[in-house]
C-alpha cells in the first residue's frame, strides 16, 4: 500500500518547480525510513507521514489547518483509521514556523519525519531547494540592503517576502540545533558547514574578491 501511495505521488507531483516535487518526498520518506533504523518507532505511520507531509502545506494550498488532502488519500488508500489519526497528528507537528516558535516533536515518529524533512532543507540540496524557491516566489536571489528577521510567530513568518539569503538566517542556519534525533543530528552538522562555506564563497564573489587557485608546487 505505502508503494501505491508512492507511484501515485510520483505521477501527481514530478512537474514541481519550488523544490516541493515527488524527489524531495521520496528523499524524505528514504531519509525517515534510515533514521527509523537506528531510533525505532512506528514504520507505517513514519512512512505515510513522510510521503504526505506537505500534501496540505501552508504554502501552497488553505487546507493546511484540516489536513484535507492527506484525509483524503489516506482513505483512498485504505489506510486504518487509527493509523490515519496518528499521521495526521504527526503532520501538524513536522512544519518549521519561525526562529522563535517552538516546534519540538512529541513522539519519535514525529521527530524522525521533522529531522527528515529538515535534512532536505540544508546542505547541497537545501541550497538548491531554497533557490528554486525564491525563483518560483519571485524573490530575490539576494539583497544586502534587506536584513533577516528572527520571526517571533507564525503569522509573521508566513507573512515574509524576504530574498532567499534571508531565509538562511531565518530558517536553513538554524535547523542544525533543533534536530530531534541523534542521527539527525548527526548527519545535519556536516550539511551546515557546507552551507557555511557556500555563504562565505557567496560574498566572496558578491564583493569583487578574486581568489586564484593556488599554484602548482
Ligand atoms: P517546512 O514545512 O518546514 O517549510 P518544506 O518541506 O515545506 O518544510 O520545505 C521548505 C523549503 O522551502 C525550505 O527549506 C526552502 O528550501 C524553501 N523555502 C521556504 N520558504 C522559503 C523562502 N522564503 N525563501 C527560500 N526558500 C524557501
Ligand atoms: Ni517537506
Amino acid at each position: 500500500m505505502v508503494d501505491k501511495l508512492a507511484a501515485y505521488l510520483k505521477t501527481k507531483n514530478l512537474a514541481e518547480s519550488s523544490g516541493h516535487d515527488w524527489w524531495h518526498l521520496f528523499r524524505v520518506w528514504k531519509n525517515a525510513i534510515a533514521i527509523q533504523k537506528s531510533e525505532g518507532g512506528n514504520l507505517l505511520v513514519i512512512e505515510l507521514a513522510a510521503l504526505l507531509h506537505d500534501e496540505d502545506d501552508w504554502k501552497f494550498t488553505k487546507s493546511a489547518n484540516e489536513l484535507l488532502n492527506a484525509s483524503k488519500l489516506m482513505c483512498q488508500f485504505e489506510v486504518d483509521k487509527n493509523t490515519q489519526q496518528k499521521v495526521l497528528e504527526l503532520i501538524k507537528q513536522v512544519s518549521f514556523k519561525g526562529a522563535n516558535v517552538d516546534t519540538s516533536t512529541k513522539n519519535i515518529e514525529a521527530a524522525i519525519v521533522q529531522d527528515a524533512d529538515r535534512l532536505d532543507a540544508i546542505g547541497a540540496i537545501g541550497i538548491a531547494r531554497a533557490f528554486a524557491f525564491g525563483g518560483h516566489f519571485n524573490r530575490e536571489i539576494y539583497n544586502p540592503e534587506i536584513e533577516p528577521i528572527q520571526h517571533n510567530n507564525f503569522a509573521e513568518y508566513q507573512k515574509s517576502k524576504s530574498h532567499t539569503i534571508n531565509h538562511f538566517y531565518e530558517k536553513l542556519l538554524l535547523l542544525k540545533d533543533r534536530m530531534q534525533t541523534n542521527t539527525g543530528k548527526l548527519i545535519a552538522q556536516q550539511r551546515h558547514q557546507y552551507m557555511q562555506s557556500f555563504l562565505q564563497q557567496f560574498y566572496m564573489e558578491w564583493n569583487g574578491e578574486i581568489k586564484y587557485p593556488e599554484a602548482n608546487p
